[in-house]
């Protein structure tokens, strides 16, 4: 169920300080089961779909905790948040190269991800981007934001998907 999967990371997701931003929110997955389990931290929806965001508003008026944004990881201010988490959002290497630039040094970001996941690829986008992965449970990968954003992060919209780090 839905719900279940994106609780599933609530814990892993608390263990971390900061701000979280949910990327490619979509219909709200995992941003508002977050923002409703963690009522004290700020959640931030950023979609790049305006039809999308126009959807995730109406639950501002339930969480006041939640804010969302039409817009394009890629596009976003740097290291303005805590946490990055994203389900489902593109192939776990290109979801790691568009949420490891909006979270600060010391930051994590925190992937929803299939069995088919390769994290060796991921662990190579994250060492080009100061990240690392680490230790990570079963159906997440958490990678942790060691420095600041290399130069040359992040790259033109949609880059990352066409030609992947790794
Ligand atoms: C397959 S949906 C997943 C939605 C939700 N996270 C879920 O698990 O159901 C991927 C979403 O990411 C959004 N998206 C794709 N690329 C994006 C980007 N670069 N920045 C922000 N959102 C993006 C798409 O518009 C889409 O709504």
């Amino acid at each position: 169920m839905l719900l279940d999967d994106a609780l599933a990371g609530a814990e892993l997701v608390a263990g971390f300080d900061g701000s979280i931003v949910d990327v490619g929110s979509g219909g709200g997955t995992p941003g508002i089961p977050l923002a409703a389990s963690l009522p004290d931290r700020e959640v931030t929806l950023l979609e790049a779909e305006r039809r999308k965001t126009e959807f995730l508003e109406r639950w501002m008026e339930e969480l006041p905790n939640l804010r969302v944004v039409w817009g394009r990881a890629e596009e976003q201010p740097l290291e303005t948040f805590g946490i990055a988490v994203a389900k489902a959002l593109a192939h776990p290497s290109t979801a790691a190269e568009w949420c490891l630039p909006l979270v600060g040094e010391g930051g994590a970001v925190v992937l929803w991800v299939g069995p088919s996941a390769e994290p060796e690829r991921v662990a190579l986008v994250a060492e080009r981007m100061a990240g690392e992965l680490v230790q990570s449970p079963p159906g997440f990968l958490v990678l942790r934001k060691t420095g600041p954003t290399p130069p040359g992060f992040p790259r033109r919209p949609g880059v990352a998907k066409k030609r992947p780090l790794a």
